[in-house]
C-alpha cells in the first residue's frame, strides 16, 4: 500500500521508460528526463514493500538507424549492436534498476508486434489508403520524409528535412519541401502511388477525450495541456506502415517490401520485453489492479497519450496507462542538447572521467530536473551542488556522526537518556519525512521529494550543531550519549530514505551503520539502531570536486564549438576584431566597368578598365569563371581603390573588386541599391 492508494486499489506497478533510439550513446538529457525520475520511482517504490517492474530497451527500428548506417557504411544492425551494447552498459554502471534492458530486434518482439498487428489487421481496425510518397528512381526505393531535403517553405532553409525543418523548427511532410531532392542520390524525386495502413484514430476520439481530458485531470499540466490541444485540433487516420527494409515485417498480403512503422512497434516492445522477462507477463498488463506508468519526454507525449493507448484500446485486452510523467527539457550551458553538434554530456564519458560519482549526477540532474519547463545543465552548477550540497549538507552530517562515535564511544550506538524540548521536536519532525518524501515520489514530484531528503540532513546537521556533543562530553556523557544517539537515528533514516536518489550512497551509509535491508516505512523514527550495535569506520560519501575537472569538461564543450564551425562549411568562422581606424584604412569607391577582356592563357582572369570617379584605371580581377566580358561591362561595383598596386601576368593592376564568394566558392558582384556617382565612398 501507498502513501495516495489508501484503499490498496494497486497491486502491482508496470514502468516503463521510453525506449531510446540504438543509434547513438545516452547524453544527460535522456537520464534527466526519463530514467533518472523512473528509477527513483521504482527504488521507492520496492522499498515500500510494493511488486515493481521496471522495463527497458533500446529501440532499434526507424529511419535514423538507416541513416547512421548508411554514413558509416555498415548494416543497420552493426549500429544498433553496437549501440545498444553501450547504452545497455551505461545504465548497468550508472546503477538504473531495470528488471529488464532488452532490444527490438529481439525475436520475442518481432513475433509480439507481429501478432499484435496482425490482430487488429484481422479484427477490421485498420484502413488502407494509397497516398503519393516519394520515390528515388535511381535508387528503387520509397524515402521516408527524413530522406528528403529541400527548401523550407516557412523560413526559407535551404537545408531543410522533409520531417522538420532544424533552423526554424516546423514539422513537415516532405511534399511540403520546395526543390525536394533524395538525401540517398542527390536526385530529384518523384512522386509514386504506394498503399498503407491507417489507424483512423479520429475513430477514437471521443474514447481518448473522455478518459483523459475528464479521467486524467491529474495529469501534469505540460502533458494534459498537449493532449488537450491534439485532441481539440481533431484526430486524423495515422499511417502505420512505411516503405523501408528496416524493421518488422508488415505481416499480411500486400505488405511486400514495407515494415512497421517504428511509433507503431516501439511502444509494444514494452510489452515484449515483460515476455521476455517472465512467462507470467500478463499480469502485468492486462490486470486492473496494475498501475501502468510510461516515463517519457515531452517530444514522446502524443505517442504515450494518444496513439499506444489508441492501439491498446483497438486490440481490447489491455489496461491503459494511469499516468504518463512527462519532463520537458534539459540544455547544456544554454544551448540545446545535439547529437549531431556532438553538444551533450554522454554517460558512458561521464562515468568515464568521474568514476564512482554515479550518485552526484543523479543528484544534480534530480535537483534541477525540467520537471515544469526546459532546464539549463552547467557544469558550474554541478560542482556547486556537489560541494555545496551533498559534500557540505549530506556527507558532512554523516561524517560527523560517526567520527563523534567512534571517537567518544569506541563506535557503539550510545543510550538515550532523558530528552529536552529540543531532542522531542527534533524526533515529531523525523516522523514527517518518510510520507512527506513518499507522497511527493508518488506525485512525480521528484525535485521537491530530494529537497526534503536533503532537509532531513539539514535537521541533522542543524541538531549537532545547537547540541555541541563534542564539547557537552567533557562535561555531561549523558546529555552527549542522547545527542549522538539521535544523531546516529537521523543517519539511519537518511539511509533509507536516500536510497531512491543515491543509491550507492546509502548502500555504503548501510554498511557504515551496519543494518540489515530496511522497509521505507519503517523509517520515520529514532529506533532504527539498537542501543550498544557496532557500527563500522567511517568513509566518506562525497568528495569535493575541484576547479580543473571542472575546466576540463567545459574544455571538452569548446572542442566541440570548435569542431562545429569548422563542419558548418557554409559560413567561415568570423575573424579576429580590427578597430575602426583598421576599416577606415581602407578606401572603398563605387566605380563602373567601362571595358572587359579575358587574360590571354588564364583562366580565371578579367582585365578591366573602370571609372572609379577618382580616375579610370586597369583592374585585373579574378571572375572569369562567372562572369564573361559582355555581362561585367556597365555594371556600378564596389572598388578597393587604394590597394597597393600589383603586377598579374604582366599587366599591372590598380584595386580590387569586391565580391561576395558563397561556401561553393562562387562570386558575385556587390551592387548599391541606388546607382551613386562613381568615385561615391563605401564605409
Ligand atoms: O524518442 C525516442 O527516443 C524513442 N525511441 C522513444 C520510444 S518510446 C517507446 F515507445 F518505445
Ligand atoms: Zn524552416
Amino acid at each position: 500500500m501507498t502513501y495516495t492508494d489508501k484503499d490498496n486499489k494497486y497491486k502491482r506497478y508496470c514502468v516503463t521508460s521510453a525506449l531510446p533510439y540504438a543509434n547513438g550513446p545516452i547524453h544527460i538529457g535522456h537520464m534527466a528526463g526519463v530514467y533518472i525520475p523512473a528509477d527513483i520511482y521504482c527504488r521507492y517504490l520496492r522499498l515500500m514493500g510494493e511488486d515493481v517492474l521496471f522495463i527497458g530497451g533500446s529501440d532499434e527500428h526507424g529511419v535514423p538507424v538507416t541513416i547512421r548506417a548508411k554514413k558509416e557504411g555498415c548494416t543497420p544492425q552493426d549500429v544498433v549492436d553496437r549501440y545498444h551494447g553501450i547504452i545497455k552498459k551505461s545504465f548497468e554502471e550508472f546503477g538504473t534498476s531495470f528488471d529488464i534492458y532488452s532490444r527490438t530486434t529481439s525475436k520475442m518482439h518481432e513475433e509480439t508486434a507481429t501478432e499484435f498487428f496482425k490482430k487488429l489487421y484481422e479484427s477490421g481496425k485498420f484502413i488502407e489508403q494509397t497516398t503519393q510518397q516519394f520515390y528515388d528512381e535511381k535508387e528503387k526505393t520509397f524515402l521516408a520524409d527524413r530522406y528528403v531535403t529541400g527548401t523550407c517553405p516557412i523560413c526559407g532553409n535551404e537545408r531543410a528535412y522533409g520531417d522538420q525543418c532544424e533552423a526554424c523548427g516546423s514539422s513537415l511532410n516532405a511534399t511540403d519541401l520546395k526543390n525536394p531532392k533524395s538525401a540517398l542520390s542527390g536526385n530529384e524525386p518523384v512522386l509514386k502511388e504506394t498503399k498503407h495502413w491507417f489507424l483512423p484514430l479520429n475513430d477514437y476520439e471521443e474514447f481518448l477525450k473522455k478518459w483523459i481530458l475528464e479521467g486524467h485531470k491529474e495529469w501534469k499540466s505540460n502533458v494534459y495541456g498537449q493532449c488537450k490541444s491534439w485532441l481539440d485540433n481533431g484526430l486524423q487516420p495515422r499511417a502505420v506502415t512505411r516503405d523501408l527494409d528496416w524493421g518488422i515485417k508488415v505481416p499480411v498480403e500486400g505488405g511486400e517490401g514495407k515494415v512497421l512503422y517504428v511509433w507503431f512497434d516501439a511502444p509494444i516492445g514494452y510489452i515484449s520485453n515483460t515476455k521476455e522477462h517472465t512467462s507470467d507477463w500478463e499480469k502485468w498488463w492486462k490486470s486492473e489492479d496494475t498501475k501502468l506508468v510510461h516515463f517519457i519526454g515531452k517530444d514522446n507525449i502524443v505517442f504515450h497519450c494518444i496513439v499506444f493507448p489508441a492501439m491498446l484500446k483497438a486490440e481490447g485486452s489491455y489496461i491503459l496507462p494511469q499516468n504518463v510523467p512527462a519532463n520537458e527539457f534539459l540544455n547544456l550551458e544554454g544551448d540545446k542538447i545535439s547529437t549531431s553538434r556532438n553538444w551533450a554530456v554522454w554517460l558512458n564519458e561521464y562515468l568515464e572521467d568521474f568514476p564512482g560519482k554515479q550518485d552526484v549526477l543523479k543528484y544534480v540532474l534530480c535537483a534541477n530536473a525540467p520537471e515544469t519547463k526546459d532546464n539549463d545543465f552547467t557544469w558550474k552548477d554541478f560542482q556547486t551542488r556537489n560541494n555545496s550540497e551533498l559534500v557540505a549538507i549530506l556527507g558532512n552530517f554523516i561524517n560527523r556522526t560517526i567520527v563523534l562515535t567512534h571517537k567518544f564511544f569506541e563506535g557503539k550506538v550510545p543510550q538515550v537518556n532523558e530528552l529536552n524540548d529540543l531532542d522531542k521536536a527534533t524526533i515529531a519532525e523525523i516522523s514527517t519525512y518518510p510520507e512527506k518524501i513518499g507522497t511527493l515520489i508518488e506525485n512525480y514530484k521528484f525535485r521537491d521529494a530530494l529537497f526534503e531528503m536533503m532537509n532531513l540532513a539539514r535537521l541533522g546537521n542543524k541538531y549537532l550543531t545547537e547540541n555541541e556533543p563534542w564539547k557537552t562530553f567533557k562535561t555531561d556523557v549523558a546529555r552527549t550519549e542522547t545527542v549522538l544517539n539521535i544523531s546516529l537515528q537521523i543517519c539511519a533514516n537518511l539511509a533509507v530514505l536516500s536510497e531512491p536518489f543515491v543509491s550507492f550512497a546509502a548502500k555504503k551509509l548501510q554498511n557504515m551503520l551496519n543494518m540489515s535491508p530496511m522497509a521505507w516505512y519503517e523509517a520515520g523514527n529514532v529506533s532504527l539502531l539498537e542501543t550498544g550495535k557496532q557500527i563500522n569506520a567511517p568513509e566518506l560519501l562525497f568528495e569535493k570536486i575541484e576547479d580543473e575537472m571542472i575546466q576540463k569538461q567545459l574544455d571538452k564543450l569548446e572542442e566541440s564549438k570548435k569542431q562545429n564551425a569548422i563542419n558548418n562549411a557554409s559560413v567561415e568562422p568570423q575573424k579576429e576584431n580590427i578597430s575602426f581606424d583598421d576599416f577606415g584604412k581602407m578606401d572603398i569607391r563605387l566605380g563602373t566597368i567601362l571595358a572587359a577582356e579575358k587574360v590571354a592563357k588564364t583562366k580565371k582572369l578579367l582585365k578591366l578598365t573602370v571609372d572609379t570617379g577618382i580616375d579610370q584605371r586597369t583592374i585585373v580581377s579574378g571572375i572569369a569563371e562567372y562572369y564573361t566580358p559582355e555581362q561585367v561591362v556597365g555594371k556600378q561595383v564596389a572598388v578597393l581603390v587604394n590597394l597597393a598596386p600589383k603586377e598579374l601576368k604582366g599587366i599591372q593592376s590598380q584595386g580590387m573588386i569586391l565580391m561576395a564568394e558563397n561556401a561553393d566558392g562562387e562570386l558575385s558582384f556587390m551592387q548599391p541599391e541606388k546607382i551613386f556617382k562613381n568615385g561615391s565612398t563605401i564605409r
